[in-house]
């Protein structure tokens, strides 16, 4: 389990450590950070799928994503009896981030590039990376680090030291290309948690949706995270997954409905049987709410669950009859997966904190930075570069 999140120097995320359990839901006013946080959590997991860098790209550069304020605000900034201005920077410009875990942890530092006549030359570099075993963050406890081009990995057997690269490029992390199976399988172990972590932002549902259209199937346990593969995922849970939670799921939402699922020259095209109607409705002829709701059903049954799992604004198009049902339904996957939803709906923050005790992490901002509550934050120190 994930046990804390650390975030630095992300756009509205100045510095921020956050507490996590199993189940977490995370709120707040618009421009309060929420889309931030699951962003920030989104780039740990292209760390490890080797995406870093064009996941940044694609969000307007790395400087569009640096906190775009001064380093810290003096008291007199706080109070407003002095304007908000840039002060003589102590430390390098950096975006961090880190997590803790009870197993393994990790921290990765990006920062300016070395001036250099390359046209990539605006590229962030990473300047430090760091796992270590177990939550708290010791120099006895680094199993593997990173400090420019050099990687050096520990024997855990004979505590010694060993530089595996010398020359690692600024631009490949230690994750994805600085990893030794003899040496160090910990960080492989590491790196493919990461990797299965599942995120899901919102589902398109209008008429072009791909979701809406029939696919050619196959074993499909995981959703994708566009839900164009919505008809071979059901069709996977019915025949490998937990059926009968399927069918509740549905029920509970839309008394007397049922799902199918048909297949026509190896494409697959999902009907819903509803109450009251003489014929089955095509995912064509669904409400953009029902088909979310099927969408958000076959990526919580999944009948492959991921380690930590990550919904931002589910509740989205939604009719709060269906929060409810929601709710029971993030319950049921949290027996196997860790969940951080990101929600504006105070009706499924009610059920998810009443119904399976989560924690409530409500972001507020000060002086356009985010802040969370004392009871949420978490103790963290960042190494020095
Ligand atoms: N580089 C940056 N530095 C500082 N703040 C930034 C930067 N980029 C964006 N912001 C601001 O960060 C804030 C948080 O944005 P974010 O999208 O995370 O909000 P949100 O909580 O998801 O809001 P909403 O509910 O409207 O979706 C916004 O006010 C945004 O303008
Ligand atoms: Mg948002």
């Amino acid at each position: 389990m994930i046990t804390k999140l650390a975030i630095s120097g992300y756009r509205s995320l100045r510095d921020i450590h956050l507490n996590l359990e199993q189940v977490n839901i995370v709120t707040g006013a618009n421009g309060s950070g929420k889309s931030s946080l699951f962003k920030a959590l989104k780039l740990l997991t292209e760390v490890s799928r080797g995406q870093l860098f064009s996941s940044l790209a694609k969000e307007g550069g790395f400087p569009s994503t640096l906190w775009a304020g001064p380093e810290n605000f003096s008291r007199a900034m706080r109070i407003g009896e002095e304007a908000i201005q840039g002060t003589r920077r102590k430390g390098p410009v950096a975006l961090k981030l880190g997590f803790a875990s009870e197993s393994y942890s990790y921290l990765i530092d990006l920062g300016l590039p070395t001036p250099s006549d390359s046209a990539f030359g605006h590229d962030p570099e990473i300047k430090q990376e760091i796992v270590w075993h177990g939550e708290v963050f010791r120099p006895s406890t680094i199993i593997a680090k990173r400090t420019g081009k050099l990687v050096s990995l520990k024997n855990s057997e004979t505590n010694s030291w060993t530089n595996t690269h010398t020359e690692l490029a600024s631009f490949d992390s230690m994750m994805t290309h600085g990893t030794d199976p003899q040496l160090a399988p910990e960080l492989l172990i590491l790196r493919d948690e990461m990797r299965e972590w599942r995120f899901y932002d919102h589902f398109r549902t209008d008429e072009n949706a791909a979701a809406r259209q029939g696919q050619i199937g196959t074993r499909t346990p995981i959703l994708s995270p566009d839900g164009y593969d919505l008809a071979a995922a059901i069709q996977t849970i019915r025949e490998i997954g937990d059926r009968d939670s399927l069918s509740a799921a549905i029920e509970d939402a839309f008394p007397g409905a049922s799902l199918s699922v048909e297949i026509s020259e190896g494409r697959f095209y999902l009907y819903m049987r509803q109450y009251g109607l003489l014929r089955k409705l095509s995912a064509k002829e669904l409400s953009d709410g029902t088909l979310r709701y099927i969408l958000l059903v076959a990526a919580l049954l999944s009948p492959r669950p991921p380690k930590f799992l990550v919904l931002n604004e589910p509740e989205t198009s939604l009719h709060q009859d269906l929060l409810a049902p929601l709710a029971r339904l993030i319950a049921r996957a949290s027996e196997e997966s860790q969940i951080l939803v990101v929600s504006h709906s105070d009706l499924l923050i009610d059920y998810l904190t009443t119904e399976i005790g989560c924690q409530l992490i409500r972001l507020e901002k000060d002086l356009s930075e985010t802040e969370i509550p004392l009871e949420n934050q978490s103790r963290w120190t960042w190494p020095k570069r």
